[in-house]
């Protein structure tokens, strides 16, 4: 008999049709009300389980005894119960790699976008008043050159290293849980302890994942030991951040301006102070939102997600020690 496979994100027509293929599928359109009552619905004879956004702790899990794999359409598992996965012996994958360059992408349009001041100088024009040449109270700050300093040197972390060092010919600093002698190599890469990095670094940029020890890892503290023309940017999640430090930082402008594509809600507030600040590049958790990454991540969630079901080890596997081979 088929396995049975919720998901809770529409795929494209030919990845639906490869689950129809193998599998029983019911579709969880859209995760509103309506849509969280048919999961739970649908949970009890789910085998597997596909999606992104949506919180899925023990609650959630324990309408699905029949589990047996999770494939998450994200690189971030911050939104799984891992323990209780594992304990219930429940496969969890996601989809790094896929999403790399693109994430990098998102992070350096944020760092030109503020340095720029692109989106504020935009709406400037588009609400018709540019009247004259601009002058110094309109002017940006340069990239190139600058220090690019990294918190997390994962896999984005070193797309993002790329483009600084060859594109932009930034001094790169980083951050991370130990140094990394490969990053040194090919991007001239320097380790900094944290107060060093903020200290000296023009961009600040967050692209770690977001777990137990990262949480508010960046509070009133941090953004203290930034200067005024420290840009920060945040395409990690938003929960590393104190917000409201942030919030006080721009709005002091102990920092210069933010780049922000994740924050501690979302989506945002549309009454959150970041919204009423001209130094503030607000976007909507786009970083991997391209069609091509979107539908490159999806496929992969659907390979770890049929291979799991076919009793074969997931190529992105987040909880190892369920595996038994
Ligand atoms: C990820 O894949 O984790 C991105 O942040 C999209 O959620």
């Amino acid at each position: 008999m088929k396995k049975h496979v919720v998901l809770y994100k529409k795929l494209s027509a030919p990845l639906m049709a490869r689950l129809h293929e193998a599998a029983t599928v019911t579709l969880i359109e859209s995760l509103d009300a309506t849509g969280l009552a048919q999961l739970r619905e649908a949970l009890p004879t789910a085998h597997g389980l596909l999606g992104a956004s949506l919180r899925l702790d023990a609650q959630l899990l324990d309408l699905a005894p029949r589990l047996e794999a999770v494939a998450s359409v994200s690189v971030g598992v911050d939104n799984y119960d891992i323990d209780y996965l594992t304990q219930r012996g429940i496969l969890l994958s996601n989809t790094p790699d896929v999403l790399t360059e693109t994430t990098a992408d998102t992070g350096f349009a944020l760092i030109l976008a503020t340095a720029r001041r692109v989106v504020e100088l935009a709406n400037m024009v588009r609400a018709g008043n540019w009247n004259q040449n601009i002058g110094p109270l309109h002017f940006g700050s340069d990239v190139h050159g600058k220090t690019l300093g990294i918190i997390g040197m994962g896999r984005i972390g070193e797309a993002l290293a790329q483009r600084g060092h060859f594109g932009f010919g930034m001094p790169v600093i980083y951050h991370s849980h130990s140094p990394k002698p490969a990053v040194e190599q090919r991007f001239g890469a320097q380790y900094r302890s944290l107060p060093d990095l903020l200290q000296q670094a023009d961009f600040v940029c967050l692209t770690l994942p977001l777990t137990a020890e990262t949480q508010g890892l960046i509070g009133a503290r941090e953004f203290a030991l930034m200067g005024p023309e420290t840009i920060f940017i945040n395409i990690s999640r938003g929960k590393v951040v104190d917000e409201a430090a942030l919030v006080e930082a721009l709005q002091q402008r102990t920092i210069r301006a933010a780049g922000l594509d994740v924050f501690e809600r979302e989506p945002l507030n549309h009454d959150s102070p970041l919204l009423r600040l001209n130094n503030v590049v607000a976007t909507p958790h786009i970083g991997s939102a391209t069609h091509e990454t979107r539908e490159a991540m999806a496929r992969c969630a659907v390979d770890n997600l049929l291979a799991a079901l076919a009793g074969e080890r997931p190529k992105n596997l987040v909880n190892p020690s369920v595996w038994k081979a």
